[in-house]
């Protein structure tokens, strides 16, 4: 049972997001993985142009809870358990979502897999691989100050200093490269979560 303080966090959080996507039986719960700068938010906002997601996007929420984000552990603890308890929400309402999030750890996905089950959701697991010396212009740019509207600071040293905490992903998942096309892999994408 969560605390009436991420509760609360939560029901604050939920409102903050306009034009919800209609309600379905069975709504679909993507869940995207990937080190920084590998292309998530990018290919997260093409797929809800596709189809009506509520994106849920781990940085962006972070700035809603925290005016001055310090990224420690502690502060990424509580941000993970608003995040659970409102993507829940929105589940057990049916709405689909997208988590946008680097979500490398295994232990930290199990969780998310209990949220969409219990929900009865449909769980689309992505991985992102994005090869680095791409990802690391990317990530330059992006330091630079080109990479318009971006809700994440992260950069290549924090790029290196995750990548060894990659765990595999052992469920079935879509795998993409953002250095080439998405659009098929979006096109996959939106035809599982029709289903
Ligand atoms: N398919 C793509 N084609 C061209 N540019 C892209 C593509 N995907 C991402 N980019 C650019 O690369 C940069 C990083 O992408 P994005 O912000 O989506 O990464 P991210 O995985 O969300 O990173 P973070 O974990 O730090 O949030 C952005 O400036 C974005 O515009
Ligand atoms: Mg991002």
């Amino acid at each position: 049972m969560e605390t009436l303080q991420v509760i609360a966090d939560a029901r604050r959080l939920a409102q903050t997001f306009p034009n919800l996507p209609e309600p379905e039986a069975r709504p679909a719960a993507v869940i995207v993985s990937g080190l920084p700068g590998t292309g998530k938010s990018f290919f997260c906002r093409q797929l809800a142009a596709r189809l009506p997601f509520v994106i849920l996007e781990s940085d962006a929420i972070r700035k809603k809870l925290f005016a001055n984000p310090t990224y420690s552990a502690a502060e990424s603890a509580y941000l993970f358990r608003a995040i659970h308890c409102l993507m829940e929400n929105f589940l057990q309402k049916g709405i689909p979502v997208i988590l946008d999030a680097t979500n490398l750890n295994r232990k930290h996905r199990e969780r998310l897999y209990s949220i969409v089950d219990r929900n009865h959701a449909k769980v689309i697991i992505v991985q992102m691989k994005t090869p680095a010396e791409v990802v690391q212009k990317r990530l330059k740019d992006r330091v630079n100050g080109n990479g318009n509207g971006d809700n994440s600071t992260a950069d290549w040293s924090v790029y290196k200093k995750m990548r060894p905490t990659v765990e595999k992903i052992d469920r079935r998942h879509f795998t993409v490269d953002t250095s080439k096309d998405v659009t098929p892999s979006i096109m996959k994408i939106v035809k599982e979560a029709s289903r």
